[in-house]
């Protein structure tokens, strides 16, 4: 209820300025510090989009969250370097050590995992950040290894 009242506010607020999704979005994740599922159906309902169109929005925007923040956070970069460097299989191992993909928290709230693009260190390919600590030439070993005590 006290989420689902700041979503109103938000809307009410903003809901007829011209390109307010973005906004709205953003309002919303600063309040909560994530987008519920339900503040999804208010949206789509106030700014008459379908439920798939702002999820299609959040999915794109790297930085909304569908589910409250974890206690830790992997980012694994996934633009060009690193995609050649294999990030591609690490996100898949990630997945299989997890069952989250991007975007998505493990069931236990201990970690989150989001794509981000390009942290400045793609000579050292592939690279990723653990709760905001950058990691280079990271391996499956390197990653199971820092995941370990995430993890358990
Ligand atoms: Fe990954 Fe630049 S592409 S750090």
């Amino acid at each position: 209820p006290e989420q689902q009242a700041a979503v109103a506010s938000v809307l009410s607020s903003r809901k007829d300025e011209p390109g307010a999704l973005l906004p709205v979005l953003h309002d919303i994740q600063h309040i909560l510090g994530f987008i519920p599922e339900a503040a999804i159906s208010d949206i789509a309902f106030a700014m008459n989009r379908s439920k798939a169109e702002i999820h299609g929005v959040i999915s794109f925007y790297h930085d909304f969250r569908l589910a409250p923040p974890a206690k830790h956070e992997l980012r694994l970069c996934r633009a060009e370097a690193c995609q050649s460097m294999g990030s591609d299989a690490l996100a898949a191992h990630v997945h299989s050590c997890t069952g989250v993909d991007d975007h998505g928290v493990t069931a236990d709230g201990q970690l989150s995992v989001r794509p981000v693009y390009c942290l400045g260190a793609c000579a050292t390919a592939p690279a990723m950040l653990l709760d905001d600590k950058l990691y280079a030439r990271v391996s499956k070993e390197k990653l199971d290894s820092l995941l370990q005590p995430v993890l358990k």
